[in-house]
Parts: structure tokens; sequence; C-alpha cells
């Protein structure tokens, strides 16, 4: 089969590989359909991500077809449609138990990473009956690539970890994929105010189609002073930091009401001064996580209602053969007004 291979900061190719293989009777082999290149993989293709080494195939979202089953495989036969979760996991240990699939003892995010991920012909996934979930007839598969990890994520590091109410006034910093997510799911409860923040205007302006209702360009004013202005100096109830670095969440601190909640959802290669000197008094929570996949089949069915449109966030298209042209594309995602890119097979 032919899939996309990292050689090492700065080099992949589209290549030969042995098709893989059951290797234990929990696993399935899926044929790719469609697929999506993530932030993190652009994280990975710069060497960030030091678990990642010469020779693994990258990606970690995707819908296919089971293409061949473990022998104690129960929920999935040859022949179903099914989304493939970002996360693996056991669903039997004890951080399993606790709803904490990323932490499984067994599993976590491994695909893409420490095991070959999703951006080939086929993939094997462990844990098979806990780590991919049916798709229902009928459903529009491109958009379910969103439910592999960008959506669940958005969902549960931001929105259900920042608590956001109805009346709220949120602000989400970080207007990429993720921030997306939270901005759509943040709907579901009704906030009163979702002010975003970004240094792209492209992607604040599409922002803005998609529910919020102040944009603040970080870039061109004080990101600190807008949001204190718009919210005559009170500063807002929940502040998602969805980009991970220094300065987004040093805004965060900074722009947190008394008894707010700051909800970390971005990934930090460098430390951050935390402000208790400011804080210490403010009845403030803040929270980090990593991605559980939990809230996966609630998601499947707001978009299966329409509650959620996901599809919103595609803006190209390439054949699975054409990904390392995709990365290009996705890797200048100002310059290209790209959000997530589609590879089909
Ligand atoms: N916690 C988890 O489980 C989890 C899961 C998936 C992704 N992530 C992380 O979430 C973060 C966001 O992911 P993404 O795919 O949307 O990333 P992205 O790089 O596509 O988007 C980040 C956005 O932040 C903006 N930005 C950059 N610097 C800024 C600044 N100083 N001020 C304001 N805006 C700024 C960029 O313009 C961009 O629109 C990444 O750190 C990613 O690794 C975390
Ligand atoms: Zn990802
Ligand atoms: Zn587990």
């Amino acid at each position: 089969m032919k899939a996309l291979v990292y050689h090492g900061p700065g080099q992949k190719t589209w290549e030969e590989k042995p098709t893989p293989t059951i290797l234990k009777p929990t696993d399935a082999i899926i044929k790719i359909l469609k697929t999506t290149i993530c932030g993190t993989d652009l994280h990975i293709m710069k060497g960030d991500v030091p678990t990642v080494t010469d020779g693994r195939i990258i990606g970690h979202e995707g819908v296919g077809i089971i293409h061949e089953v473990g022998g104690s495989v129960n929920n999935f036969k040859k022949g179903d449609h099914v989304i493939i979760s970002c996360i693996t996991s056991c669903g039997k240990c004890e951080y399993c138990k606790k709803g904490m699939y990323s932490h499984c003892a067994d599993g976590g995010w491994i695909l893409g990473n420490m095991i070959d991920g999703t951006q080939a012909e086929y993939v094997r996934i462990p844990h098979a009956d806990n780590s991919l979930y049916p798709i229902p007839a009928g459903a529009d598969e491109e958009a379910l690539v969103m439910l592999s990890d960008i959506l669940p994520t958005g969902f549960e590091c931001g929105v259900l970890n920042g608590q956001v109410s109805p009346g709220d006034t949120v602000a989400i910093v970080g207007a990429g994929p993720v921030g997306w997510a939270a901005l759509l799911t943040a709907q579901f409860y009704s906030p009163a105010e979702i002010i975003m923040i970004d240094q792209d205007d492209n992607r604040l302006a599409v922002a803005k189609k998609f529910g919020a209702t102040q944009l603040v360009n970080s870039a061109t004013g004080n990101a600190v002073e807008l949001v204190m202005g718009l919210t005559s100096g009170k500063g807002v109830d929940v502040a998602i930091e969805a980009v991970g670095v220094p300065a987004t969440f040093e805004i965060c601190q900074d722009i947190i009401a008394p008894g707010g909640h700051i909800a970390n959802i971005g990934v930090h290669g460098k430390s951050v001064t935390l402000h208790l000197e400011k804080l210490w008094s403010s009845n403030v929570t803040i929270t980090t996580r990593l991605v559980d996949t939990v809230t996966t089949p609630l998601l499947l069915k707001t978009v299966q209602s329409k509650k959620l449109e996901p599809k919103q966030l595609i803006t190209h298209h390439f054949k699975l053969d054409q990904i390392v042209e995709a990365y290009e594309t996705f890797g200048n995602a100002a310059k290209e007004k790209a959000l997530k890119v589609i590879l089909s097979s």
C-alpha cells in the first residue's frame, strides 16, 4: 500500500509500505476512505514530537471501511463504515473506566505517533471495539472526519472544561480548526457573547459567520485592552486557549473575570508564567486536558440532527496520493485560506 511516511524533521514521502495485518485479536484493519491533516501533524513534521521516529506513518483522523477484524472484535465486521478516533482506548483499564481514554494504560494518543497512522491506504486500529465508532447509513462521511479529533477536542477541553453556561461571555483565543470546534460547540449552551481572538483577519471574518459576536485581532491591537473594553472592564466568564504559546495563555489570565474558568487546549512546548500574584483572590479555575473523545457518540448525534454542521470547516479537497501538496496548502493556512483539508482515496 501507499502511505505518508515521516523521515525526520522536514522530510516526508508518499511511499510504498507493507499493508498492515492483525497483530492482536482486538485489532481491526481499516481501508481509509477519507482523512485529513491536523495542526499537530505540522508540529510532528517540524520534529516537535520526539515519540514520532523515522519511518512512522502519521495521521490520526479519518473514516474508512473495515477490511478485516481480529477474533475478539465484537462490535464491527468486514464492510462496516467507521469513524476512527484519534485516541485508542481499551475501555477496561482504570483510566478508561473513569472516562479518561486519553490516559488508557494500553492506548491514548498513539495513532500516527507511537504506531502507524491514518495518512495511508490502510491502518491497523488496536482495541477496535472501543476506538472506532459506527457511521450511520446515509451520513455525510466527509463531515464525520471532524469527529476523529477536532470536535471532541474543542468541546471536551474547551467548552466542557470551561463550563460554558447560558448568558456567559466566552473568549476563544485561536481561530484555527480547534478554536472553531470550540466556537461551534459552545453555542450548545447559549452564551451571550463569544469573542474570537486571532491574528488572521480572514479567520476572524469566517468565525463571525459561525457565531462569534465580537472579533479581536491581537496582531493589530492590544487584545487584553480590547476585551476589557468589550466587557465594561469585567473580563470574560470563560477563556479558552486554543493556540499553545505563552502569549495566548497570558491573554487568558489577563481577561478572566472573578469566578471565571480558563480552559487550556493548546499543546505547549514552552513554560508559561502563572500569575498567582494576581489570580490568587479571583476564584478562578484553570483546567488542562488531553482530548478523551468520550463525547464522540454525543457529537455524532448532534451532527446527524444538524445541530452541528462541521462540514463548514472543510475548505480544500485532494486525492490521497496528492497528500504532499495538501501539506503545502495546510502549512500555508493563512495565505491559502485553509482550515481543514480532506484527502479521499
Ligand atoms: N489538548 C488536546 O488534546 C489537543 C488536541 C488537538 C489539538 N491541540 C492543540 O490545540 C491547538 C490549536 O490547534 P489548531 O489545529 O486549531 O491550530 P492552528 O495552528 O491551526 O490554529 C492556531 C490559531 O492561532 C492563531 N494564533 C497564533 N498565534 C497567536 C497569537 N499570539 N495570538 C492570537 N492568535 C494566534 C493562528 O493564527 C491560528 O489561527 C494546538 O496547540 C494543537 O496542538 C490540543
Ligand atoms: Zn489532531
Ligand atoms: Zn484503557
